[in-house]
This record gives C-alpha cells, sequence and structure tokens, in this order.
C-alpha cells in the first residue's frame, strides 16, 4: 500500500476483535500523533490507555457519567454503551491540556487535538488495526473527566475505540473534493457544496 492509498483508504468502524496494538505498537502509533501540527508547541494532547479489566470499570463510570448527564437516559442506550465500553479491544481517552489564557487561542488548541487524532487513526490503518472517533454527552462531564486523570484545565475530546477490524468492512462513500474547493482569484469563491 503506497502511502496515498493508505490515507485514501481509511475509515472507521466500531466492528472491531482482538488483537489491538500491543504497549509498543501504541506507542509507535502515539508517536505519529506527536507529528501534529501545534501552534506554539503547546503539546496539548493527552491519551489515557484502557485495557482488559479497566474497561468494565470504564464502562460503569460511563453510564454514572451519563445517568449525570441525562437523567432520564433510555435504558437501551445505557445499556449499548456498557457492553461497547466493556468489549471494544482497546479504548484511548482523548484528552485535551488547555490553556484557555495562553496567546495562541483555544480553538487552535483543540485543532492541534484533532489533528494528532487524526493521525492516529491514520497509523492504526497504516499498521492493520482500526478504530473510531466516539463522544457523546459524557465528554462535557467534568467528573468523569477527573475519574480518568483530566481535571480542568483538562477536558474530554471522546475516546477512540481501538482494535482489529473484523468483517466486511464497507467502504463509504466519500464525497468529490472539488465541492469544497475553490479558486480565488480576487473575488470571493463559492462552493458547490454550499448550493441549496
Ligand atoms: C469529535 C468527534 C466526535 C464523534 N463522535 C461520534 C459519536 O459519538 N458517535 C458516532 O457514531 N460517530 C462519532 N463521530 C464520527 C465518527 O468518528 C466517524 O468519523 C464517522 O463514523 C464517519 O466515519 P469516517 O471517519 O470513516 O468518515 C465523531 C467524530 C468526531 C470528529
Amino acid at each position: 500500500m503506497t502511502p496515498m492509498d493508505m490515507l485514501l483508504t481509511r475509515a472507521s468502524t466500531d466492528h472491531l476483535a482482538e488483537p489491538a496494538p500491543s504497549d509498543a505498537q501504541l506507542s509507535e502509533i502515539l508517536a505519529a500523533a506527536m507529528r501534529a501540527p501545534d501552534h506554539g508547541k503547546l503539546r496539548p494532547w493527552r491519551y489515557v490507555v484502557i485495557r482488559d479489566e479497566a474497561r468494565p470499570v470504564l464502562a460503569e463510570r460511563i453510564v454514572a457519567s451519563m445517568k449525570r448527564m441525562d437523567a432520564e437516559a433510555p435504558e437501551f442506550k445505557i445499556e449499548k454503551r456498557r457492553k461497547r465500553f466493556s468489549t471494544m479491544p482497546l479504548i484511548l481517552a482523548l484528552g485535551m491540556h488547555l490553556r484557555p489564557d495562553h496567546k495562541i487561542p483555544l480553538w487552535e488548541q483543540e485543532m492541534a487535538v484533532a489533528a494528532a487524532a487524526m493521525n492516529v487513526l491514520n497509523a492504526l490503518h497504516a499498521t492493520g488495526f482500526g478504530g473510531v472517533w466516539v463522544s457523546g454527552d459524557v465528554v462535557d462531564d467534568p467528573v468523569l473527566a477527573a475519574e480518568l486523570g483530566l481535571p480542568a484545565p483538562h477536558r474530554l475530546a471522546g475516546f477512540l475505540f481501538i482494535g482489529t477490524p473484523e468483517g466486511e468492512q464497507h467502504a463509504p462513500k466519500r464525497p468529490d473534493p472539488a465541492e469544497f474547493t475553490a479558486s480565488w482569484t480576487g473575488k470571493p469563491v463559492q462552493f458547490a457544496a454550499d448550493r441549496t
């Protein structure tokens, strides 16, 4: 697979089986995250690795968080999350160490975290693994964040479910990049994607 093939074939999946990346493999994958663009070299990304028996423990914390965030969270949703967080081969909590008073604006700090997460997803794919980035209300719960070791000024940016893709992986149709691209020659551009 050429590097371009690799980029053009990545797709998120939650159809994930064992094995998950070993510690050594994960370390290499996270080295790719350290290549993300990062204004001011703030290194705002944080990764909490959840494996093995820690998964059901996290699942219960997620359930408690869901109930904190929405006292009427439906039971089927709670059970689905409990199962996913208990059984995904590896979970990486994506943390952000944010500096609201820094001259680098918060949105740039958050983008650096997202760029690093994208590198993680690509590195997973490049090494034969797969994953998906998930969020939900719980990422806004400071109690859950603190339980993970991400108290303010940290916050949660979501979770990566990680493992080996299993079963037939569908290749989602991707949009034509031309719809999102326009050449500027002095007048404001218009994008095909914005036409109604
Ligand atoms: C910040 C962030 C949070 C996301 N949260 C969820 C989520 O909670 N549930 C979900 O199904 N997809 C979520 N997604 C989308 C998936 O990660 C994924 O991008 C989507 O399934 C499309 O797959 P693709 O990456 O192959 O295009 C999230 C994406 C981002 C960037």
